[in-house]
């Protein structure tokens, strides 16, 4: 069964990244069918791998996005790259991913997108890692509620704990919301 592990923490330069690009080769190197998902305007990852987008006109997973929010029928594998040195998959990112996470702000069933993507590709992979931004935002916690598992790097040091009760938080916050919203759709169903 696939797992899906988002790679989280809102400090900055925590090595979110560095994780996400060994993890995903160390579990390729053991055979295993890896996506890498880069879900940071940033794009580190997705330049770490190759794979960085090489302009406005580049499929990347927030067009994948917005194609699920908008009910637009696309390949599975569209926008999926063969990362240059590992074999692993990675799914780009750039910084448009920002403004889109901005235009979700009224919408209902903004943290269940990338949820919705993940569904759709996980019969291909083994390990789905998906690598957030430093934040808390709308889009880490799109990677909160798709994800089986939360992987948190920390740096060890003073306030480097702080961050990890703040997203447990955050944690907490989506789960609820979440059962609140299936438990709307119950009801209206
Ligand atoms: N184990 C390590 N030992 C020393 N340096 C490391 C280690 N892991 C990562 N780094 C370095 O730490 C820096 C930050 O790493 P990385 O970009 O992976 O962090 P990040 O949490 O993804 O950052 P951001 O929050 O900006 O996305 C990089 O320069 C990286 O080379
Ligand atoms: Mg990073």
């Amino acid at each position: 069964m696939t797992k899906v592990i988002a790679i989280v923490n809102q400090k900055g330069g925590v090595a979110k990244t560095t994780t996400a690009i060994n993890v995903g080769a160390g579990l390729a190197k053991h055979g295993k069918r890896v996506l890498l998902i880069d879900l940071d305007g940033q794009g580190n990852l997705s330049r770490g791998l190759g794979c960085k987008a090489k302009g406005r006109s580049q499929y990347t997973i927030r067009d994948a996005l917005i194609n699920i929010q908008m009910g637009i029928p696309t390949a599975l594998d569209k926008g999926i790259l063969k990362a240059r040195f590992d074999p692993v998959c990675v799914m780009p990112c750039s910084k448009q991913i920002d403004a889109f996470a901005l235009s979700l702000k009224e919408d209902p069933n903004r943290h269940v997108y990338l949820r919705r993507y993940v569904n759709t590709v996980r019969q291909y992979f083994d390990y789905i890692l998906i690598d957030c931004s430093p934040s808390l935002g709308v889009m880490t916690q799109n990677a909160l509620v798709a994800a089986d598992s939360v992987m948190i790097p920390v740096d060890p040091e003073f306030f480097g704990t702080d961050g990890v009760e703040q997203i447990i938080a955050t944690m907490t916050d989506v789960q609820s919301q979440m059962k609140m919203r299936t438990a709307f759709c119950r009801l209206v169903l």
